[in-house]
């Protein structure tokens, strides 16, 4: 098994949802605030318009994150390219729109920050998603190191494998199945994620005996973070970047 690695060192610390708590979620904002704190590294979530294409927004409907309403998955790119998303969370961030997966890739390479894309599918779409996201990343990326792509569909996963086997893979869980080296491995991943309330330590040794580094998400609190560092999580995913530091 060739497992795909990453052309650039991981970082302690990824900004979730593109700039935490200081930004609209899955905003440039957020990505621009990022870097301006000294992040290295952003997460964000990409889902596929009425049109399949890639945008960066975490839930399946419109209404908490913007001034729209309704499907992602229903909605056509003129309307989502029409949307205000950063109202919802301060005024000062009225007019933000909501990014296109390649405005944030513009973006991202811009300012250097690396990036973990993570495939979010609307139910039914799963394969479709994968697939389509890992295209563009690789067109987004070219000349550049390529993202991490992590999802918490399999599906997503092996479409995305599929059509772009040199990508770098991490699989998402809630909790790790019993089987998840069995599942990463088969998968050719890079990396485990997980919520950091749902590891333990017997998954920790046996990631550490197979070369494969464990993140965790999402972390706020400083404390928390070093605890996971020490028990040999690799980097964490937080809304706190002005208290969970890189280095
Ligand atoms: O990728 C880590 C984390 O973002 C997964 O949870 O729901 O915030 O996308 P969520
Ligand atoms: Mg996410």
């Amino acid at each position: 098994m060739i497992r795909p690695r990453l052309g650039w060192s991981l970082p302690r610390v990824f900004a979730h949802r593109c700039g935490g708590a200081l930004a609209p979620e899955n905003t440039l904002a957020g990505l621009r605030i990022a870097a301006r704190m000294g992040l290295r590294a952003v997460e964000f979530d990409v889902m596929l318009s009425a049109d399949g294409s890639p945008w960066l927004v975490h839930d399946e409907r419109l209404e908490r994150t913007s001034d729209g309403s309704g499907r992602v998955c229903e909605t056509r790119d003129a309307t989502l390219r029409g949307l205000d998303a950063g109202a919802h969370r301060h005024p000062a961030f009225r007019g933000e729109p909501l990014p296109s997966l390649e405005s944030a890739a513009v973006l991202c390479r811009q300012l250097g920050l690396m990036a973990n894309v993570e495939i979010k599918p609307a139910a039914g779409f799963e394969f479709l998603t994968g697939e389509v996201v890992a295209r563009q990343v690789r067109e987004l990326w070219v000349g550049a190191e390529l993202p991490l792509v992590s999802s918490f569909s399999e599906e997503a996963l092996l479409a995305a494998r599929e059509a772009v086997p040199e990508l770098p893979l991490g699989v998402l869980y809630e909790s790790p199945p019993e089987d998840w080296l069995t599942r990463v491995n088969d998968l050719a991943a890079l990396s485990l994620h997980c919520d950091a309330e749902h590891l333990d330590d017997s998954v920790l040794s046996s990631a550490r005996a197979n070369g494969i580094p464990v993140l965790c998400y999402t972390v706020n609190e400083l404390g928390a973070a070093e605890a996971l560092f020490r028990r040999g999580v690799m980097a964490v995913f937080s809304d706190r970047i002005d208290c969970v530091r890189d280095g």
